[in-house]
């Protein structure tokens, strides 16, 4: 159990004593102490070599209070661990230069082995632990199928995401062939993580905003649905990002996660109200209003804490990953913000 264990309570939907704040990509380019690594590191040993994986993700926690740690690690790495190269350019983000475009690729994909082709991050969570003695939790985590399908199809980013589409509408059984192959995968990496030590496990579905609400159901609902129950038997809480949360709400709530995270571009409150108090919500502060000045951000965030907290499980985070030039200074005025915001529930109710 950790000491500051108000982001586990939170996720649980039990009282806490202030709000838990964590930011995605909390770890990262805005931080000197990354920069400096990352003179010296590519990206990719970064997150190979399992004590710079660790030392990059413990950076956060010692320059801020925030109450989670995030391993340091890529959705890709699940990917190359089945076989396909990535590598990772500069703006560009990740690039598969042989992307997946016929039955017989999605069929070469091999089940990854945790402990042989993902010991380094299973041994990056071991030495994180070891090193927070149990200051506060760590949060392991992988790419949906669904997300992770797109990288594989498009061979990267995407404005239409064409490829995906095309195999979703033309060839809908090799394109469930390929969700089913990647949510076994998804789901025995998160054990293992879970095993390794990780206190929490998230699920990035980055792009699952693409989608209509009826294709989300058609084509991706029952794979995560698979997906979540099988990470269950892990015993940790899970939760589910999308960035398109705001507009599968209804959808996503029946996937039965923990705890949903939420983009900025639906109101928090409503979100809330829709969603009931049977699941916590995390989010979900447009990364870009770290830019506004503090006397105008700090209204902002005390209103998301209030209309966040009207139930138990509440975690503030972004919407989605903090911007490479957010300022430090942002960074710790809008976590001591949070901390500094009264939760508006009754702290003396238990979970509903
Ligand atoms: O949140 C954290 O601090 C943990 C580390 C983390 C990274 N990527 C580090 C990273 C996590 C959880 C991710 C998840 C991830 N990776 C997602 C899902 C969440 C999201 O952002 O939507 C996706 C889609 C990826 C794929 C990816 N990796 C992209 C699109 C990029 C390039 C974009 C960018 O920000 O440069 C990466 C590279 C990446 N992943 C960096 C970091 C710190 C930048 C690497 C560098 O150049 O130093």
């Amino acid at each position: 159990m950790s000491r500051n264990d108000r982001f586990l309570k939170a996720c649980r939907r039990q009282p806490v004593d202030a709000i838990p704040v964590w930011l995605m990509r909390q770890a990262g380019r805005y931080m000197k102490e990354y920069r400096d690594l990352r003179a010296r590191y590519s990206f990719l040993e970064l997150c190979k070599t399992p004590h710079l994986a660790a030392q990059v993700t413990l950076q956060p926690v010692e320059a801020f209070e925030v109450d989670a740690a995030i391993l340091f690690s890529d959705i890709l790495m699940l990917i190359e661990a089945m076989g396909v190269e990535v590598r990772f350019e500069e703006k560009a983000g990740p690039i598969l230069d042989a992307p997946l475009r016929s039955a017989r690729a999605v069929r070469s994909l091999a089940p990854p082995d945790p402990e042989d082709d993902l010991g380094y991050v299973l041994e990056a969570v071991r030495i994180v632990n070891q090193a927070l003695g149990g200051m506060v939790p760590l949060i392991g985590f992988s790419g949906a199928p669904f997300t992770l399908a797109c990288y594989l199809l498009e061979g990267g980013s995407s404005k239409d995401f064409f490829y995906t589409k095309r195999m979703m509408y033309q060839e809908p059984e090799i394109f469930h062939e390929l969700m089913g192959t990647l949510s076994s995968a998804v789901s025995v990496f998160l054990r293992a993580q879970a095993a390794a030590g990780a206190h929490v496990l998230q699920i990035f579905d980055t792009w699952a905003t693409i989608l209509s609400p009826s294709d989300y159901k058609e084509y991706v609902f029952g794979h995560m649905v698979r997906v979540v129950e099988e990470t269950r038997v892990a015993n940790v809480p899970l939760i589910y990002f999308s960035l398109g949360a705001s507009t599968l709400l209804g959808l996503i709530k029946e996937l039965g996660t923990d705890v949903l995270s939420l983009d900025w571009r639906i109101d928090l409150g409503e979100a809330r109200k829709s969603l009931g108090p049977e699941i916590a919500v995390q989010g979900n502060l447009d990364p870009l209003a770290l830019f506004k000045p503090p006397e105008l951000l700090k209204p902002m965030v005390a209103s998301l804490v209030e209309v966040g907290s009207q139930w138990p499980g509440y975690i503030f985070n972004l919407g989605h990953g903090l911007h490479p030039l957010t300022p430090v200074e942002q960074v710790r005025f809008l976590i001591e913000t949070v901390h500094s915001c009264e939760p508006c529930c009754d702290p003396t109710r238990g979970p509903v």
